[in-house]
Formats: structure tokens, C-alpha cells, sequence
């Protein structure tokens, strides 16, 4: 009898465990794995951090550039592929004329084919593991990036002009759109440490370097110099002046140094909730790397496609 009962039990328990898998092993909860493309692409990785490297070597800022194409990807509807498009999220205020790397992600994908002798591994993915290499690359710490991403047939283009935030929001704004993804405000300023590397147009930054306050004047007046109030428009200017190449902790200093470039920096140390946690980041470079490369891990799961939604890309800037 007890036997009886203990196998009643067990047959109940697989029962049940039965439908959990099968209700959650439906795509939305279906689980990124490092070995997705174990036996379909094992070379996926080294080909695209050869790649990747290639490209940075060819030019510093394009490490920076793959990075924020990473960050817009993922802030809207999830890493699809979506930013990469043409026609769709890129052309939102925030991506266009700004966002760049297009072309190479095309020519890293194309290597990863070549090598992989077909179309097997997703724009989404290439995207993924290039964001890596990049970051690592220019000093960051590594982290392991689970694949199996899908691409998106239908860029969002209203998501991207909401979800993504401007160079002129507030620093509540600037929460709150982080907040909608799922990070908390530490994990915001964590990942906004980004801007250590990379550069602005004047265009991005104009109306901080003439009407803004919380500025360092003498800062001000180097940055008008590249930067005038009418023409100019996509002069350049490196968003942190000690970093731009090598990822670390610069852009904290700079910060507390009122050397913010855009608006929205500034925002993150100006006698607000944030202060503090710039303040930490500013002071241990570890800790920032360390806060910055779990928050990466946790963008790179945001909503992702899987199974058999979306598609496997061919060409990244458009659908098959
Ligand atoms: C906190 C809110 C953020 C705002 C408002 C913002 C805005 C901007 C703007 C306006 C630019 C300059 C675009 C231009 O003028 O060409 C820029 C560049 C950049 N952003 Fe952000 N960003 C934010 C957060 C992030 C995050 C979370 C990342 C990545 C984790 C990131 C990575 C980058 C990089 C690497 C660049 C330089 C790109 C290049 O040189 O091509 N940003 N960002
Ligand atoms: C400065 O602010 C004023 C008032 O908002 C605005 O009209 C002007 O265009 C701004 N100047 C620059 C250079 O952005």
C-alpha cells in the first residue's frame, strides 16, 4: 500500500512536470546556451572576435560603435536584430545619423557563413558576441554570451523612439526608461560607463556646452571650439576626454569633474539620487568593470526570439 501510493505520487509529480515543461519551454521562456551553435558553427566565436578585432584595429571608435548598436538593439523589443535593419528602429531620433557599424556587422556575418558554410547563425547573435569582443577589446572584462537569438521580420520603430533615451532627458526620465527594461538605477550608471569610449557629434551636445550650468566653463570653451552654436553639426568630440579608447572608470571622474559631454550624463551627477553611485564608480574601477559586466549579461537576455520565431538572417540589414 504505501508503495502503491509513493508511485501514485511519482506518477502525478511526472505528470505535472510534463505540462510545466511543455507550457514553459514555449519560446518566451526558452533559455540562450552558450553551445547553441556546438555543432552548426563551432567556430562562431573565434571568427567573430577575429573579426571584431580586425575592425577595431582598423579603427578604435568602431568598438564603441558596435557597442551602442548592442545597446539600441536590445532596449527595443528585446537583442532581435532589430536596429540592424534598414528602414526601421535605426531611423528613430536616437539611432539616426548617429548610430553606426552597419557594414561591418554585414561583413562579420558574411565571415561567420563563410565559415560555418551557411546561414545558420543569427544577426542578433553576431551583434551578441561582437558587443563582447569590443568591449574586451578596449580593456573591459569578459563575460560568457549564451546564443540562440533570433532575428526580428518586424523592426519596431515606435518602441525604438520611446524606449530609447535622448542625450536631453532628465535624470528621472533617464531611470525610468531603465527601469522599464529591468535595471535598477545603479545598473544604469553602470552601463552608461560605456560612454569612457566612443565620441558624440555637436549636434548631441550643443545646448549642454551653451546653456548649461553644470558645466565646467573651461570645458565648455574648449568643446565650442569644434562645436558652433549654428554649423557643425556632426563635428566630433570624444564623449570622455581621458578615455575614448581604453575602457575603465574615466567617465566617472569626468562626471564628477562637471566634464560631462551630453546632458544626460551630467544628469547622473548633479546633486541628485545618482551622485553616490558615481561617486563609488569614479573612486574603484573594479567594481565599475565588475557592475558593468553583469549588467551587460542581463541586456543581452532582454525578451530574446527564439526557437522558431523571427528568422536567421542573411543579410543583417534586411529581411530574407
Ligand atoms: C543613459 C542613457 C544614454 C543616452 C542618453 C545615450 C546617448 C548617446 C548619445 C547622444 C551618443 C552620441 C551619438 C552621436 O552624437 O553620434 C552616444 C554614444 C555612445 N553610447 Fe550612449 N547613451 C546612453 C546610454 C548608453 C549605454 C547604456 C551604452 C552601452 C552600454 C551606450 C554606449 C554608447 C557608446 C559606446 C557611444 C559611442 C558610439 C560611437 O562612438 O560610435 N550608451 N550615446
Ligand atoms: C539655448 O536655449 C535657448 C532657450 O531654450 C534656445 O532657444 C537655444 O537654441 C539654445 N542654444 C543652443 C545653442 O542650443
Amino acid at each position: 500500500m504505501a508503495i502503491r501510493t509513493t508511485s501514485t505520487h511519482s506518477t502525478l509529480l511526472l505528470a505535472f512536470l510534463m505540462i510545466f515543461l511543455t507550457t514553459f519551454s514555449s519560446p518566451a521562456f526558452a533559455q540562450l546556451s552558450v553551445s547553441y551553435y556546438g555543432s552548426t558553427c563551432p567556430s562562431v566565436f573565434d571568427t567573430v572576435r577575429a573579426a571584431t578585432r580586425l575592425a577595431i584595429n582598423r579603427e578604435t571608435r568602431m568598438g564603441a560603435s558596435i557597442l551602442r548598436l548592442f545597446f539600441h538593439d536590445c532596449f527595443v523589443d528585446g537583442c532581435n536584430g532589430g536596429i540592424l535593419l534598414a528602414g526601421g528602429e535605426r531611423d528613430a531620433p536616437a539611432s539616426i545619423n548617429t548610430a553606426r557599424g552597419f557594414d561591418v556587422i554585414d561583413n562579420i556575418k558574411r565571415q561567420v557563413d563563410t565559415a560555418c558554410g551557411g546561414s545558420v547563425v543569427s544577426c542578433a547573435d553576431v551583434l551578441a558576441i561582437s558587443a563582447r569582443d569590443s568591449i574586451v577589446e578596449l580593456g573591459g572584462k569578459s563575460y560568457s554570451v549564451p546564443l540562440g537569438r533570433r532575428d526580428t521580420r518586424t523592426p519596431n520603430l515606435d518602441a525604438a523612439r520611446s524606449d530609447l533615451p535622448s542625450p536631453f532627458d532628465p535624470l528621472n526620465v533617464l531611470i525610468d526608461k531603465f527601469s522599464r527594461k529591468g535595471f535598477n538605477a545603479k545598473e544604469m550608471v553602470a552601463l552608461s560607463g560605456a560612454h569612457t569610449v566612443g565620441q558624440a557629434q555637436c549636434s548631441s551636445f550643443r545646448n549642454r556646452i551653451y546653456n548649461d550650468t553644470n558645466i565646467d566653463p573651461d570645458f565648455a570653451a574648449t568643446r565650442r571650439a569644434n562645436c558652433p552654436r549654428t554649423v557643425g553639426d556632426s563635428n566630433l568630440a570624444p564623449l570622455d576626454p581621458q578615455g575614448q579608447a581604453r575602457f575603465c572608470n574615466n567617465h566617472f571622474q569626468t562626471l564628477v569633474n562637471r566634464n560631462g559631454l551630453l546632458s544626460s550624463d551630467q544628469a547622473l551627477f548633479n546633486g541628485g539620487s545618482t551622485d553616490s553611485i558615481v561617486r563609488t564608480y569614479s573612486n574603484d574601477a573594479n567594481a565599475f568593470l565588475t557592475d558593468f559586466k553583469n549588467a551587460m549579461v542581463k541586456m543581452g537576455n532582454l525578451s530574446p526570439l527564439t526557437g522558431n520565431q523571427g528568422e536567421i538572417r542573411t543579410s543583417c540589414q534586411r529581411v530574407n
